[in-house]
């Protein structure tokens, strides 16, 4: 079994996140999920904020979906140590985890399809950090 997976959303991005579990564990990642656990209506910062801990605490990767992942990445870029990216396709998954070592994916229910997501998913989560110059530019963030 690989390093888990960390799963958070609101209720916007409820559907999606339980695909994407059953897809993720498919993959072999142990699947870990902070909740919402139903439609019902919430407040997104919650699970965004309880996701970034979890991931900070086991040094892994997450991933937050809301309605349009915007708020997700907004709450998660607040904590120190959160590197969040929102991905609207498979080349910026793979450039943020190359160039940013970015440790959580964002995503959008209600502009991305299912297939699209999985895609990204899977593109953020197979592709490492590349270091080097670009360790460099995200050890600034906390530096200055
Ligand atoms: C919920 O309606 C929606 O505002 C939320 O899921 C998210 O898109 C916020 O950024």
């Amino acid at each position: 079994m690989s390093t888990p997976v960390i799963f958070g959303s609101d209720h916007a991005g409820f559907v999606l996140k339980e695909q994407l579990k059953t897809f993720v564990a498919q993959m072999g990642h142990e699947v870990v999920d902070v909740g919402t656990d139903s439609l019902s209506s919430c407040d997104y910062p919650l699970f965004a904020f309880k996701l970034c801990d979890l991931v900070l605490e086991k040094n892994c990767l997450g991933i937050l979906i809301c309605g349009t992942g915007m708020g997700m990445s907004m709450a998660a870029n607040r904590r120190p140590g959160i590197r969040a990216a929102l991905c609207a396709n498979e080349y910026l998954a793979r450039m943020t985890r190359l160039h940013n070592n970015a440790n959580v994916l964002c995503l959008g229910e209600r502009w991305v399809g299912p297939g699209l997501g999985e895609s990204i998913a899977e593109t953020f989560l197979k592709t490492q950090f590349e270091g080097g110059r670009h360790l460099r530019r995200i050890e600034l963030f906390d530096t200055i």
